[in-house]
Formats: C-alpha cells, sequence, structure tokens
C-alpha cells in the first residue's frame, strides 16, 4: 500500500514563520511537524510515501534537505511537486502517477502533513486492506467542527460531508487522513473549485459516496487529534507530545542547576548553576541554558539557543536564538536565529523591536 503526506500548502496563519520556512518543519518536542505524519505511516506498514511538496524551491528544499530519500526515517520517498495550493484534491490529483504505479489493489492513505493522531492509524489501515470498499474516513467527535469538513451519518452509514459549514450537522470532523483508492480520480475530475477557490477534498468524496461507492467511516477512540495550523495549536501540540516525554541526559548538568519533572537534553548542552528547568522540557543540541533562566514547564528549545536571564513557560524556541531579557515569555513562538534581549536605553520602560512582516507581539 502506498502513502501520501500532503506538505504544501500556503502556511497563511503561521506566518510570519512560514515567510521563511516550510510550516511542515516546525519543531514539535523538537521533531519536525512532517516527521510525526512519516511514522504514522512508517507504523502502519506504510513505507513507500509520496510527499507532496509547495510551490517555492527553497521551501521545497528545505524538505528534502530534512528528509532526503526516507531511509533514514525507514521509509522510501517520492517528491511530487504541486505548482500552487490549489486545494487537498488538487494535490491528490498530482500525485495520481504515483499512487497508481506499482500499486497491485489500488488503495492508499493521504495523510495531512499537519495532523498527528494520537496512536497511529495501523488498525484503521488493517481493516480498509482487509476489505473491498472505496474509502474509509476517519472521524473524531469534537466540539465546533465548524472549521472542518463534517460528516452526516444516519442509520449508522456516512452520507453527507460538508466543507467548514456554518452550521455543522453533527459533531464529527474528518480527521486530515484518508484511505481511498482509484475512484477519487474520477470525481476529482469532476470537481469545480469551491468558494475559496480550492479543489476540496471532502467533496471529491463526497462524490464517490453520490456515484454509489462504498465508503465506510471509522469514529477514532484516540486520545488527541491536532491540525496545528496556527501558533495556538502549535503550542498545544507541543503540549501533548511533550506530556509524552521520556526523560534522558546527554548533555552536563552543573552542580547547583535544578532539575525537576521529565526532561530530556540532548548532546552538547550545558544546564548551568542556577538555572533552573522543570519539565517537561526538551532541550536540543549545544545549548546554554545560563544563570537565571528558567524553563519550562511544556517548553521545546531547539539547537544551538542561549538562555540567561529569561523564564520561558509553555513556549516553543525553534533555535539558533539568544535570549537574555529579565522578562517572563509565556505562550510563545519563537522563529530561528532570534535575538531578545533587554532594553538599556531610556525610557527604562520603554521597548526596542525589529520585527518582520505579520509578527505577533504582545507587551
Ligand atoms: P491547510 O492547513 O488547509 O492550508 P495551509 O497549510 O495552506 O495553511 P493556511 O490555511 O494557514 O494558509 O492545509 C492542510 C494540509 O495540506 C497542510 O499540511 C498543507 C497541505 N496542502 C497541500 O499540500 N496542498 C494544498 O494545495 C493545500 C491547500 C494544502
Amino acid at each position: 500500500m502506498k502513502g501520501l503526506i500532503l506538505a504544501g500548502g500556503h502556511g497563511t496563519r503561521l506566518r510570519p514563520i512560514t515567510h521563511t520556512s516550510n510550516k511542515h518543519l516546525i519543531p514539535l518536542a523538537n521533531k519536525p511537524m512532517l516527521f510525526y505524519s512519516i511514522e504514522t505511516l512508517k507504523d502502519a506498514g506504510i513505507t513507500d510515501v509520496g510527499i507532496i511538496v509547495g510551490h517555492t524551491p527553497q521551501r521545497i528544499q528545505e524538505i528534502k534537505d530534512a528528509v532526503g530519500d526516507g531511509s533514514k526515517l525507514g521509509i522510501k520517498v517520492t517528491y511530487i511537486e504541486q505548482d500552487a495550493p490549489r486545494g487537498l484534491a488538487h494535490a491528490v490529483k498530482v500525485a495520481k502517477d504515483f499512487l497508481t504505479t506499482n500499486n497491485k489493489d489500488g488503495k492508499f492513505v493521504v495523510h495531512l502533513g499537519d495532523n498527528i493522531l494520537k496512536g497511529g492509524i495501523k488498525k484503521y489501515v488493517e481493516k480498509f486492506m482487509d476489505s473491498d470498499i472505496d474509502g474509509l474516513i476517519l472521524l473524531k467527535n469534537i466540539q465546533n467542527p465548524s472549521r472542518f469538513g463534517v460528516a452526516e451519518i444516519k442509520d449508522g452509514k456516512l452520507i453527507r460531508l460538508v466543507e467548514k459549514p456554518k452550521i455543522p450537522p453533527s459533531d464529527l470532523a474528518m480527521v486530515g487522513i484518508y484511505m481511498l483508492n482509484r475512484h477519487i480520480f474520477d470525481s476529482i475530475e469532476r470537481l469545480k473549485p469551491s468558494s475559496r477557490n480550492e479543489y476540496e477534498i471532502t467533496e471529491a468524496v463526497q462524490g464517490i459516496i453520490d456515484s454509489g461507492k462504498n465508503v465506510h467511516h471509522e469514529i477514532v477512540d484516540a486520545e488527541w487529534w491536532k491540525d496545528p495550523g496556527d501558533p495556538v495549536g502549535i503550542l498545544e501540540a507541543n503540549r501533548l507530545l511533550l506530556d509524552e516525554l521520556k526523560p534522558s541526559n546527554k548533555g552536563l548538568v552543573e552542580d547547583g542547576a535544578t532539575i525537576v519533572g521529565k526532561v530530556n537534553i540532548d548532546t552538547g548542552t550545558i544546564i548551568k548553576k542556577g538555572a533552573s528547568v522543570k519539565g517537561p522540557v526538551v532541550i536540543g543540541k549545544n545549548c546554554v541554558i545560563g544563570d537565571n533562566a528558567c524553563l519550562g514547564p511544556y517548553t521545546s528549545i531547539g539547537d544551538n539557543t542561549i538562555i540567561e536571564n529569561a523564564e520561558i513557560e509553555s513556549s516553543i524556541v525553534i533555535g539558533n536564538s539568544k535570549i537574555n531579557c529579565r522578562q517572563r515569555i509565556v505562550d510563545s513562538l519563537i522563529g530561528g536565529n532570534v535575538n531578545i534581549s533587554e532594553f538599556l536605553g531610556t525610557p527604562s520602560t520603554a521597548i526596542q523591536l525589529v520585527v518582520g512582516e505579520h509578527s505577533i507581539i504582545k507587551v
């Protein structure tokens, strides 16, 4: 069985981070978001994986640099370029050759590169493989499903899917993981762009239901499902993943530093005397957590970061940054190569900023 991960798109809700880097490489618990979907497919036995990459050379290259040929993640990767983010169904269409070549039973799984379903999909993939159905759609009960595709079920059967309905017909949101076969391509051919000018996968699946094909659903029992498309979602996913953190220390913790709870420290990192880390916290390679630095809980610090005289809680520092500001930073997503320091000019209550387009600052 083949898998397809969608890692194109605009990423507008994650600007300014996505002005300079790909949303799918934002680290969650210090691992690129995209790697979670790769692991989910691999865990379900799917190792022949296509990755849809977007339309700008830099974003495409970044993904290629991170994933390579897939061998270090235990998969074989084929990259498929999408000329523009024309919608999820369009992304599936451009992968038609990959998905149908050397695929005996013609079945495949489409996984949005920004979705994480705790516990994975192994049992659903097995069910799909052992059946002769044309599609298996995963649904999750959530409050306010209006920003997702929403399912209507009648007499235990999936009868209708609506994309982002103002008045949802149920509380069953479509998880961004779809098990499909070749019939989806005929349905995609018949699609017209939606009101937001995208080819919608929800409408494509509705198309195969309408043409009498056998599409089943499963209401997943996973503890959680996240599609971290904005900063709040990213921090929430980071928190949930850090809850699963396995503590380890490959760095150096000096006498006089305080470590409490689950903390993961990578190689070359020093936690200096006078620093305090309260887990769950993950700290990458070659960091210095210095005097008067107070980290956690629920915080991820990327490689090559120096933190002194600052408190950081429930946040992600992507990496290669320096923070020394005598402030308490909470619920923050801090991009790569950032310098946050104390303002030493006058008036002393002032702040000084050099900030890129679409930044969000609350002072
Ligand atoms: P979305 O989160 O719906 O869109 P987006 O990533 O462009 O973000 P935003 O809404 O903030 O602008 O996309 C869901 C997933 O599908 C995501 O992993 C990106 C991917 N995708 C594609 O690969 N191709 C596409 O044409 C689109 C729209 C999304």
